[in-house]
């Protein structure tokens, strides 16, 4: 059995509380797209664990794989298992030799590309975690990419870099005219990345990630795949160029760690929904609240009491209503069979409920999202408004089950699993994973 967890909107939608919650049922949980651009937080009887590359199943002693559809920086997943291991836990995390490595160059162009778009049109700037994604998946595309099986073997490693760094050093020079550094130093790199995959082959940590997985799923085993970021950021599927640079909705599950989409398609696919919206970075978000005083006044509100600040970079995070139209292409994308809803607590007690049930564009109402970012940014919102519910003990509600959540919280709820024309699995109502109220567990379905 196979669950598959998706971000329906934005990222940061609060996907690795159900990950932790439903990964008690898995024994595997496999990322398949995006590297540590990612933030999860995972909290455990109080204790806090912040993620970005090791899968949040990990914190639950499962086996965390990162699948061929990641980029990996060795870096931060090294310093992320030996941060666990300070705090007693012993992380079993598999990568990928099929899986892109981001090298330095990586996140060096990532940010001077930033910063040459800023520097001719403002507009141009996605704001990108500076991670060096982009460029990684650039170069996987361009196929003078480094694999997690590169480091595994010094002379392959140096035959690649031979041939890629010269190319990122021009760019740094010729184009944007500045000067290389350390970045693009290729006996460093040579050193310092055979002594990763040392460590790597060391600690037995490489797997082909489909074989891997399909001996898991022939053994019985029941997997979990993690998408990081959400259907919004999508290369494909998302706010293009207002994205990242992989496929967080479901079909990359299958491209991202070498199981078949019938595989995907045969389990579960939830997506997971915060109540509101949040956006870290550029791009339309036409449900956002800030057209005067008042609405910006009650986004700060729910950015403070929701912790709207990104995990990976501290931006504060944009906020906006519930963007329904986005809802039902998250759906129709990635085919959802559930959903969970997130943050139904951080709402309570606002004197307005809002969402965007449709919009307005060209005197058309649209029901779903334009597929061009201009068009979408041209989109007007049809607001419809819902009773308000008040702050209670969210715990108890938790304890006690879907009929304590208020009357007017469940109405909302019923609104939007209607729209999206799937149950609701669970709902977050507040960041420990004992609070959840669920509905269904997607292993049992
Ligand atoms: P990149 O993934 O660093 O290239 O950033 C591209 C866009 O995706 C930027 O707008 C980022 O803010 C956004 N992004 C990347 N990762 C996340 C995430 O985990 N949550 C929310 N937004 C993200």
């Amino acid at each position: 059995m196979t669950v598959t967890i998706v971000g329906s909107q934005l990222g940061d939608e609060g996907k690795g509380a159900l990950v932790d919650l439903w990964g008690g049922d898995a024994d595997v949980v496999a990322r398949y797209q995006g590297g540590d651009n990612a933030g999860h937080t995972v909290v455990e009887d109080g204790e806090e664990y912040k993620l970005s590359l090791v899968p949040s199943g990990a914190v639950r002693d499962k086996v965390g794989v990162l699948g061929n559809g990641c980029v990996i920086n060795p870096n931060t997943l090294f310093s992320e298992i030996d941060t666990l291991r300070e705090r007693g836990l012993d992380p079993d995390v598999r990568l990928a030799r099929r899986a892109h490595v981001i090298m330095p160059y990586h996140r060096r162009l990532d940010n001077v590309e930033e910063e040459a778009k800023a520097d001719s049109d403002e507009e141009l700037v996605v704001g990108t975690t500076g991670r060096g994604i982009g460029p990684t998946y650039e170069d996987k595309a361009g196929r003078r990419g480094i694999r997690v099986g590169d480091l595994l073997d010094p002379e392959v490693l140096r035959q690649r870099l031979e041939y890629a760094v010269p190319q990122k050093r021009a760019l740094i020079e010729d184009v944007y005219g500045l000067e290389a550094g350390e970045e693009c130093d290729v006996e460093k790199l040579v050193e310092e990345y055979t002594e990763i995959g040392r460590r790597l082959a060391e600690d037995d940590m490489t797997v082909n990630c489909g074989d891997f997985l399909a001996r898991r799923r022939e053994a019985g085993e029941n997997v979990m795949f993690e998408g990081a970021q959400g259907t919004l950021i999508d290369i494909d599927h998302g706010s293009y160029p207002y994205v990242t640079s992989s496929n967080p909705t479901a079909g990359g599950a299958a491209t991202g760690t070498g199981v078949g989409p019938s595989v995907v398609g045969r389990g579960e696919v939830v997506g997971i929904v915060k109540s509101y919206l949040s956006r870290v970075g550029e791009g339309p978000m036409p449900t956002e609240l800030k057209d005067d005083d008042r609405e910006e006044e009650l986004a700060d509100f729910i950015r403070e009491k929701g912790g709207e600040f990104g995990t990976v970079t501290g931006r504060p995070r944009r906020i906006g209503w519930l963007d329904i139209p986005m809802l039902r292409h998250a759906a129709r994308v990635s085919g959802f069979t559930g959903i969970a809803v997130n943050h139904l607590d951080v709402l309570a007690g606002l004197d307005e409920v809002k969402v965007g049930h449709s919009y307005e564009l060209d005197g058309e109402e649209l029901l779903t999202m334009p597929a061009t970012t201009e068009r979408w940014a041209k989109c007007e919102p049809n607001l419809r408004e819902f009773d308000p519910w008040p702050e209670v003990d969210w715990s108890s509600v938790a304890e006690d089950g879907y009929d304590a959540v208020p009357e007017n919280a469940r109405e909302y709820l019923d609104y939007v699993s209607g729209e999206m024309d799937v149950p609701i699995y669970a709902v977050g109502v507040g960041p420990d994973r004992a609070e959840t109220v669920e509905l269904a567990n997607p292993f049992e379905q």
